[in-house]
């Protein structure tokens, strides 16, 4: 068979096969099969060698025309898929931005998250720093550094969950003040929010575990109005105009001296009602001054330093804002009653 021959089957199987090629992967092998190293092409440019000297050029000129138009040929084919798959690419991945969409069901905060948040906001904003501590706490700081000595009531098994003779279930958040005043120098002011424990039966008003934010300042010349200024201000950024604060003398061994403070009954602004059980107060918090013993025991000096502290019971406030008239209901995870904070 004669080159020109040949070369007219070439193209004959090529023009064929290009009509089919119906992707840019199948061109490509099309292109190997015909062009490339190994290609139909290729064998006749290296059986040139069987040919006689006067054949030779003209045989390389057909085969280098060939080559051309061959390519030419794929060329144009090529452009024709590569446009085709353009626009397949542009409809498979087109949005339809009128289509309704599923949005994922949207979580919200728990009332005792909100409230904390709130209080947080609150107290960083009048200067204090957030410190948190461990809630499997030794006793050492739980109680013996929060001058609560071994025979003391509130060491009592019936309220404390003991790990070991050592360990014990933070009761109150008060061992991050000796942790707080270990670790820093006056001036110190910080608030720690965190979740205690006691060993109470659960019912409306108890839970084993529960949540307090616990305040401690101390520095030079702190006093009682001191406390009661920061209070007062709590009590309005949480409640509103004109809550404030009632002071009742009271004991903690890691006061002196401690005081229980009433916030003005935010359901009937003090007048009285079921609420506050007609006194127009409400018990939320304990504080009062440091003891100097426990300065003292914390490494700070109590003839330069004085400080206060309270510890501010959560869930009472929460109840009290959203009127929330059972515990457990912080505690079911019922959606019912979540959904309501959204
Ligand atoms: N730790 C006390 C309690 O749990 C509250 C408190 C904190 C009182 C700081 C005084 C000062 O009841």
């Amino acid at each position: 068979m004669g080159m020109s021959e040949r070369i007219n089957e070439i193209r004959t199987i090529l023009t064929n096969e290009l009509e089919q090629a119906e992707t840019t992967q199948l061109l490509d092998n099309l292109r190997v099969r015909i062009l490339g190293k190994k290609g139909e092409l290729t064998a006749l440019l290296r059986g040139m060698g069987q040919l006689s000297p006067e054949e030779r050029p003209q045989a390389g000129q057909l085969i280098n025309e060939a080559r051309e138009s061959f390519t030419a040929m794929l060329d144009e084919k090529l452009a024709v898929l590569k446009a085709k798959e353009r626009e397949e690419a542009l409809k498979r991945e087109a949005i339809d931005v009128t289509q309704p969409v599923d949005l994922p069901a949207e979580g919200g905060e728990h009332p005792i998250t909100l409230v904390m948040n709130e209080m947080i906001d609150c107290f960083t904003g009048m200067g204090f720093e957030v410190v948190e501590g461990p809630e499997v706490e030794l006793d050492h700081y739980n109680f013996e550094l929060m001058n609560i000595p071994k025979n003391h009531p509130a060491r009592d098994a019936q309220d404390t969950f003991y790990i070991d003779d050592n360990i014990v279930l933070r009761t109150h958040t008060s061992p991050i003040q000796a942790r707080t005043m270990l670790s820093r120098k006056p001036p110190i002011r910080v608030i720690c929010p965190g979740r205690v424990y006691r060993a109470d039966e659960m019912d409306a008003t108890h839970s084993p575990v529960f949540h307090q934010m616990e305040g401690l300042v101390v520095d030079k010349d702190v006093n009682m109005a001191d406390l009661r200024g920061t209070l007062n201000a709590f009590a309005e950024r949480i409640y509103g105009k004109g809550i404030t604060t009632r002071f009742r003398p009271s004991f903690f061994p890691f006061t002196e001296p401690s005081t229980e403070v009433d916030l003005t009954c935010a359901a009937c602004h003090g007048k009285g009602c079921r609420v506050c059980k007609g006194t127009g107060w409400i018990e939320v918090l304990g504080g009062g001054m440091v003891n100097p013993k426990v300065l003292a025991d914390c490494g700070i000096d109590p003839e330069i330093y004085s400080g206060f502290a309270f510890g501010i019971g959560l869930e009472r406030i929460a109840m009290q804002r959203y009127s929330i008239p059972d515990l457990r209901l912080l505690y079911e995870g019922d959606v019912r009653f979540l959904n309501q904070f959204r």
